[in-house]
């Protein structure tokens, strides 16, 4: 057991928690998430949300690790018997499904910091055009924007990077990573979000993100805002097993997930107020109305963002554009990072396999993975339009099914612990490192929601994504 490795401490862990939670879920999909569902009303769902579902269900995971001391199946196998470890194998599939596509995402994001930095991107005309030549062609090595374009390679190198921090164990890589990307982060978005504030028509920006209308309140509000809090929060899926498992019995587990509920939540709530006064000044200057933006789907990031930075100015245009792609990077890293851990964990935990040897052999296997996620931008017909998917892309399929797989599994999690492994032993596992549990407020709102309100609400929800992603209902409601 010595040799598996832990945290050095309350804040090691947190800031790899926090670092797996924060990711391109808070800055690529929440902003158009909210720009699709009206903003702030879409904020507000989501803090209920985090605070009222998702925050038991995180103490709940991390207590399940912690407990077990062991990866994610070992951990279900170990506390509920053998039958139970599939949910954890399930778990591990869906990190890998989940970082075969996200790996993808990170790399068209390294590629544009890149771009943006240190080519001519910001010259472009069309960055709807340079989007879409940009992830259709990716073994391009010509000069596209004044630099090789491959986002193949773009990608290889973003998994490599996991791979080399992975591969130096919890402390010297994971931690220790996460030590430096985590507050540059920090540093990034605050300086864009006190740069974008300045600029004019910002807080037209911020008055729709900030004043919720309550007409525009939707069930598909409520789906998408727990599909994405579920998400962001890296639950369902035994990362947080994983880290869990890494923890001292002296940690506060309670506390601990607060503050990393706390810390995800404050990054996608500031991507949102650093992205919309940015959308409203960009509609200022072309003099149109903000709605006239797309600002929903993945191009937000890629495709209205550069047109902004390239309205700042060459450099300041470079400057603001590269650090806010940089950011991304280091979110995205945070959290690779985190999801190429379970199944690492799992090998070298089950199998006794040498951590170094298997970070690279599942590395490798997840890239090669990830290929026709990449592949179905356009360069390849049948995977951009698949035809049991009702016409959508590879990528678009495989990021749908993590989000079932997540909901699914902490669904799952929450029936575990509340018919299997017992509250009992939960609470047992929670006195530790926190004396005063048994008799807190907190320990009723855990009992009450994981065992009731979150398996009935994420089994329903499950059931709701799945209808309307294969059947195509796309207002169920
Ligand atoms: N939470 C990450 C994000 O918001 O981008 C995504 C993620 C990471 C999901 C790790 C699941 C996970 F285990």
């Amino acid at each position: 057991m010595a040799n598996r490795g832990n945290f050095s401490g309350r804040i090691g862990f947190i800031l790899a928690a926090a670092g797996s939670a924060v990711g391109l879920g808070n800055i690529w999909r929440f902003p158009y998430l909210a720009g699709e569902n009206g903003g702030a009303i879409f904020l507000l769902v989501y803090l209920c949300c985090i605070f009222l579902l998702c925050y038991p269900v995180m103490v709940g995971e991390i207590a399940i690790g912690r407990s077990a001391a062991s990866d994610a199946f070992g951990s279900y196998s170990k506390l509920g018997g053998r039958k139970w470890g599939y949910l954890g194998l399930f778990g591990i599939i869906a990190g890998v499904l989940i970082l075969s596509f996200y790996n993808v995402v990170a790399g068209w994001a390294f590629g544009y910091f890149l771009h943006i930095s240190f080519g001519d991107l910001l010259s472009e005309q069309n960055f709807g055009t340079f989007f879409g030549t940009y992830v259709n062609d990716i073994i391009d090595l010509s000069s596209l924007g004044g630099l090789a374009n491959s986002n193949l390679l773009f990608s290889l190198v973003f998994m490599v990077l996991t791979a080399v921090i992975v591969s130096q164990g919890i402390q010297k890589g994971i931690e220790a990573s996460n030590k430096i990307m985590m507050p540059s982060l920090y540093i990034i978005l605050v300086g864009i979000i006190v740069y974008s504030l300045t600029l004019p028509n910002a807080f037209s920006g911020v008055k729709f993100y900030l004043i919720p209308e309550f007409s525009e309140l939707k069930i598909q509000t409520v789906v998408d805002g727990l599909k994405q809090a579920f998400f962001s929060l890296s639950l369902g899926m035994g990362a947080l097993i994983t880290y869990g498992s890494y923890l001292s019995k002296k940690e506060n587990i309670t506390s601990s997930a607060a503050v990393i509920s706390i810390a995800d939540t404050s990054v996608a709530f500031f991507a949102g107020l650093m992205v919309f006064p940015l959308v409203h000044f960009l509609a200022y200057k072309l003099n149109i109305n903000p709605q006239e933006i797309g600002t929903s789907g993945p191009p937000l990031i890629f495709v209205v963002l550069p047109q902004i930075f390239h309205e700042m100015g060459p450099i300041l245009g470079r400057i603001i554009g590269g650090s806010f792609f940089l950011l991304v990077c280091f979110a995205a890293l945070t959290s690779t990072i985190s999801l190429l851990e379970v199944p690492v964990a799992y090998l070298v935990d089950q199998k006794k396999m040498k951590r170094t040897t298997v970070v690279w052999l599942i590395a490798l296997i997840i890239f090669v993975c990830g290929l026709p996620s990449m592949m179905s931008m356009g360069m390849i017909e049948w995977l951009n339009k698949l035809s049991f998917y009702r016409g959508q892309d590879f990528l678009t399929f495989i990021a749908d099914m993590s989000d079932i797989c997540l909901t699914v599994g902490g669904c799952l999690m929450c029936i575990f612990i509340g018919r299997r492994w017992g509250m009992a032993n939960m609470d047992a596992e929670l006195t530790h490192g926190n004396d005063r549990y048994m008799a807190s407020g907190v320990r009723s709102y855990l009992h009450l929601t994981i065992k009731w309100i979150a398996p009935i609400l994420l089994g329903f929800l499950s059931i709701v994504i799945i209808v309307e992603k294969f059947f195509g209902i796309e207002n169920l409601f």
